[in-house]
């Protein structure tokens, strides 16, 4: 890999990122991947142990297993892993969506997460349709646990997950969690009472690269790990090439940078967020 910018923000350093899925490491072959800019192998000795290594140093790093995925934090943890309270209900299903690579910055991929303007034109026949264009006014605040929640958004899906029969009007909670972590509940389409959980967890490689590790808590209906995955991995493909042709690659934090409209609520919120708390990783900072 080429050479990358390396991190200098705290929260970042000092926090727990997903750099694998379990089922993607074998016990024989040594693992690369990248994190912040720092290339890191993962040595698995035996089936349980794995060991992270900093390429640069040698030195082996903080490591956690979790949710089905291995975890990594090159500083030193201020914070625990992020609690999925969904993940501990027995009926649920419990799928790592696939690691998928995308040439952006991971702070794009968060942003895109959260909008929910693109779904008619991106995900057209699965999670939007025309005439059904207009997102409706929502409530954004930042919550006393320090995150971006979004609530009552609405919108309609013609086929909003693998169980769908009909389309109908989705109720959607959006709440960033970190920096590059990001959570969506959605209705379950058999039980509507009932909400499915999509945490994204996004790797930042460097500050134009990152890979997107979906974890899904859906509430089982019939339809079975493998139908949600594949689901899963069907939407996140055409949200792929959209983010990869964003331009500036880094996420602008300037408020004046990107014109905001009233659907973008969330994502005014979401970027102020970032700067007050001063990440700049993947970003391109707000001028003073
Ligand atoms: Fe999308």
């Amino acid at each position: 890999m080429s050479r990358a910018a390396l991190c200098s923000d705290r929260v970042l350093l000092n926090d727990w990122h997903v750099i694998a899925d379990l089922t993607n490491l074998s016990p024989d072959k040594p693992f690369h991947t990248r994190l912040l800019g720092v290339d890191l192998t993962v040595h698995c000795r035996g089936r349980y142990n794995k060991e992270i290594v900093r390429d640069d140093t040698g030195r082996e790093i903080n490591s956690a297993k979790r949710y089905g995925f291995l975890w990594a934090c090159l500083g030193t943890p201020e914070r625990d892993i992020v609690f999925v309270p969904e993940a501990e209900e027995p009926d649920r299903y419990l799928v790592t969506g696939g690691s998928i690579a995308v040439r952006s910055s991971g702070l794009r991929a968060v942003e895109n997460f959260l909008d929910m303007g693109h779904l008619p034109f991106v995900h057209p026949g699965y999670l939007g349709e025309e005439p059904h264009t207009e997102v409706a006014p929502y409530n954004v605040r930042v919550t006393e646990a320090d995150e971006v929640l979004a609530t009552e958004c609405k919108f309609y899906q013609p086929f909003a997950s693998p169980s769908a029969k009909d389309g109908f009007l989705v109720n959607y909670i959006y709440k960033v969690v970190r920096p590059y972590t990001v959570a969506l509940y959605k209705s379950n389409s058999v039980h509507k009472d009932r909400l499915d959980t999509i945490t994204l967890f996004v790797q930042p490689v460097d500050e134009e690269n990152c890979i997107a590790h979906p974890f899904l808590c859906y509430v089982k209906d019939g339809t079975g790990e493998a139908a949600v995955r594949c689901f899963m991995q069907l939407i996140f493909a055409q949200d792929k090439p959209i983010l990869e042709n964003q331009l500036p690659k880094r996420l602008p934090l300037d408020p004046r940078a990107e014109t905001p409209i009233r659907a973008d609520a969330v994502s005014v919120y979401y970027r102020r967020w970032l700067r007050d708390r001063s990440v700049s990783y993947g970003a391109i900072p707000a001028r003073l």
